[in-house]
């Protein structure tokens, strides 16, 4: 098993991960019929915030929390949503990479999703 150490390794994660996504039952319609995201523009901008999040390259700039809240407002993101977005996660990581950084990227990525669960709750209820 490789270890996650390069732009390139991000990169095949990433893609990798949005396959199972956009294939996936209980997640896969935010992307394709509530945000209709442009793919070309997604994934580059995912591979920076990985990156910057491993490798401290800060490239990717933006507000990660931001873009989830007028999604949220279409449609609950709720926390059957964000377990299954960290199943999908943790399972292309372990299929494909393992040590230091791959544990880290499951690692951070269950924290985020945490506070941004947190955060779209609050953001109903207000
Ligand atoms: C239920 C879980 C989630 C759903 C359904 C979801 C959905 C989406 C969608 C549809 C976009 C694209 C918006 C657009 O291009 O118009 C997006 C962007 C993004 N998501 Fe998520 N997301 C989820 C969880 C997460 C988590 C846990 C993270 C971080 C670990 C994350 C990080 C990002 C980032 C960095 C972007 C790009 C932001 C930018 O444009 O600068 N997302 N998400």
């Amino acid at each position: 098993m490789k270890k996650l150490e390069s732009r390139e390794d991000i990169e095949h994660l990433v893609n990798s991960f949005y396959t199972k996504v956009t294939q996936d039952e209980t997640i896969g319609f935010f992307f394709s019929d509530i945000a209709k995201v442009d793919w070309d523009k997604h994934l580059p901008k995912m591979y920076s915030f990985w990156e910057s999040i491993l490798f401290g390259q800060m490239s990717y700039k933006g507000n990660p929390m931001a873009v989830h809240f007028p999604i949220n407002e279409i449609q609950a993101m709720e926390k059957r949503h964000f377990d299954k977005w960290l199943e999908l996660w943790r399972k292309t990581i372990e299929e494909h990479f393992t040590g230091e950084n791959a544990d880290t990227a499951i690692y951070k990525s269950e924290n985020i999703a945490k506070l941004m669960a947190f955060k779209m709750e609050m953001a109903r209820k207000s």
